[in-house]
């Protein structure tokens, strides 16, 4: 008997994608009954199935493995999911709750295998526990969309999730422009430590309300993150929150128990409430800010809609799907209300017309970067695009030029890979009162207020993974039994996201590992002659003593190589190089066994990027980043 306990099924409507047929599927009486017995066995409250012998006249079976059924958002998701695909046909969903149990979710994981499931979505109980289950299912050529929880690695086939260390950060900005220059006093309710969600929303706020001086904030443990929990905190410590301005609640559910206490206390004049979560429903967020009784909250997409977009792009083998989606929340006020739920609601139709892009390219300092040229001019021409691309030399000036050029010509999107960070306020300013929205490829910026919304999305690596790999790689291949292993790090220029994230993520993963340390680090600019160069400096004043170069690119790594062997040092024998980039030249490289390890970082970006274009264009709310699909080679 199958132990699922709580499996549904139902159909969705024929789509573009999915050579989909309108057709019922009947169940034998033998198999209703042996639902009913397996429903009252384990407890579930819905049971419907399919079974691989039913699959006729069904195009594609998608299996749904959720977490819990405890946590209101998880219930949402599920609902999402239920409306996202009523009224589609021909596909069925079937979905299992692991009740919070790893075990039971690996179960539920071959039993909606046994059903022949096509695609499975899953939000993991725990992401770490479940990984080798997750990529078992991906290797064996089924997709897995994974939920909420990112899993380590790139062993899947698309992440969707909201980032919840953001969403505190923007319910912290609220609360500081709330507060203004007056300050006040804060009360923040925590839920379990154990809910990673409740803790990233918790640590996202705080880290903004701790720089301020004139605000004081008071943490309540609550535990369990409920209605009822918050109601009797706020009654309980009634004297603390008298004397406070704003009470922050981590959900919707705890926001509720607030404004209720609140009211009991004859309070709701005096305190106002701001949480995050922003369902629709009564009661929940959305409501609460309608009738007033909360200031604001942040919205929490659930992606199930999202789901169910790229399960259908999957299913009908498109391109152009990325390989983590990070949704976009909004602080939805009184004010805004209206405006949010008109996008949040907004039916999105893409006339197909063509749309007028200026491209802002970083330069053409590297192998990596003339084959992303190549691949945007190539998708343009596949989407209906009048690119008009200008190359700036890895000037930033000249993207100022080129950024003020596309605004004169009115074109439809901006799109820019910008060659550092910092310093790009003022013109995405110009853009954004010009009415022309700009989407962030291959490189992000970085903003003095990120609530400007001067940007709609980033598209391109997860540059900070990147680094964490490349150390990963050195940490398992190389020999630390003997001593500390030297590094020599390569960088790219100063101040470009690459070059930032990637330091980071190797320097995380270093931290973890003292058989390691950095010895030199310098820029070589991601060109060939940077690198060579690097090594060359190094050696004018050092004795050869590296074991390890690893190179922010594969440009770098290859000048690097050349400057060894003139100095008669083998590299890959006397030294083990890793870069990142996987270029053509870098496999050469490989083969000749000089160059050890490449961590992929993808330039064909092109196809997703035309196809965020007009999504972007027809109206869609984008994503706050799109991260490309990557690997690694040795
Ligand atoms: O922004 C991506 C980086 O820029 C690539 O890794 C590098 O080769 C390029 O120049």
């Amino acid at each position: 008997m199958k132990e699922l306990q709580y499996l549904s099924t139902f159909h969705l409507k024929e789509t573009g994608n999915v050579n989909l047929r309108r057709k019922k599927v009947y169940f034998p009486i033998f198999l209703l009954c042996a639902m009913l017995m397996s429903m009252v066995l384990s407890g579930c409250t819905f049971f419907g199935s399919a079974e691989p012998d039913q699959r006729e006249g069904v195009a594609s079976i998608i299996g749904v493995s959720q977490a819990n059924m405890r946590e209101e958002w998880r219930v949402a998701l599920i609902d999402e999911l239920r409306q996202e695909t009523e009224g589609y046909e021909d596909i069925q969903i079937i979905t299992a709750d692991a009740s919070g149990d790893v075990n039971k979710q690996k179960q539920d994981i071959d039993n909606l295998i046994g059903y022949g499931i096509d695609l499975l979505i899953i939000s993991p109980c725990d992401e770490k526990e479940l990984a080798g289950k997750i990529k078992e299912v991906y290797d064996s050529g089924i997709p897995v969309i994974v939920m909420d929880r990112a899993v380590e690695g790139f062993d899947y086939t698309l992440y969707i999730g909201p980032d919840n260390e953001v969403i505190g950060q923007q319910a912290g900005t609220y609360v500081a422009e709330l507060l203004g220059d007056k300050g006040g006093k804060v009360v923040e309710l925590a839920g379990r430590p154990s809910s990673r969600q409740g803790s990233e929303r918790l640590m996202g706020f705080r880290k903004i309300l701790s720089g301020y001086d004139n605000i004081e904030l008071t943490r309540l443990n609550v535990g369990p993150e409920s209605k009822d929990a918050a109601y009797d905190m706020v009654i309980s410590a009634a004297d603390v929150i008298e004397e406070s301005d704003v009470v922050f609640a981590c959900n919707d559910s705890m926001a509720l128990g607030v404004c209720d206490a609140v009211k009991t206390l004859k309070l709701e004049d005096k305190v106002m409430i701001v949480d995050c979560d922003g369902f629709k429903g009564a009661d929940e967020g959305i409501d609460l800010v309608k009738k007033g009784r909360l200031k604001a909250t942040v919205s929490c997409p659930i992606g199930g809609k999202e789901a169910i977009d790229y399960a259908l792009s999957i299913l009908g083998k498109e391109s152009g799907v990325p390989k983590q989606v990070i949704l976009r929340s909004n602080i939805i006020t009184a004010d805004n209300l209206a405006e949010s739920l008109e996008k949040m609601e907004r039916e999105v139709v893409d006339d197909g017309k063509p749309i007028k892009v200026g491209y802002s390219q970083v330069g053409s300092e590297s192998n990596w970067r003339i084959a992303n040229t190549k691949s945007i001019e190539a998708a343009a021409k596949k989407f209906n695009i009048l690119l008009h691309l200008e190359n700036a030399d890895q000037s930033q000036e000249k993207q100022f030029e080129a950024i003020r050029m596309f605004i004169e010509e009115q074109v439809d999107v901006i799109v820019v890979s910008p060659v550092v960070e910092t310093g790009w306020d003022e013109v995405l300013r110009e853009a954004k009162n010009a009415g022309i929205p700009v989407i962030m490829s291959d490189r992000n910026v970085t903003l003095e207020n990120r609530e400007e919304n001067l940007t709609t999305t980033y598209l391109g690596a997860d540059f900070i993974e990147e680094g964490r790999r490349a150390m990963r790689w050195v940490r398992d291949n190389s020999d630390s039994t003997e001593g500390k292993q030297s590094i020599l790090e390569i960088m790219g220029n100063e101040g470009a996201s690459p070059t930032v994230e990637r330091s980071k993520g190797f320097r995380e993963i270093l931290s973890e590992n003292p058989a390691y340390y950095i010895k030199y680090s310098d820029h070589g600019d991601f060109t060939y002659e940077g690198g060579r160069a690097v090594v060359k400096k190094y050696l004018e004043s050092n004795d050869w003593d590296i074991d390890i170069i690893f190179s922010h690119n594969d440009d770098m790594a290859l000048g690097a190589i050349e400057e060894l062997k003139s100095h008669g040092i083998n590299p890959g024998e006397d030294v083990k190089i890793i870069s990142v980039d996987a270029t053509r030249e870098a496999f050469e490289s490989m083969v000749r066994k000089e160059l050890s390890c490449a961590v992929e970082c993808n330039p064909i970006i092109g196809d997703q990027l035309m196809k965020a274009v007009r999504d972007l264009h027809s109206g869609k709310q984008m994503p706050f980043r799109i991260i490309t699909e990557e690997k690694i080679y040795d």
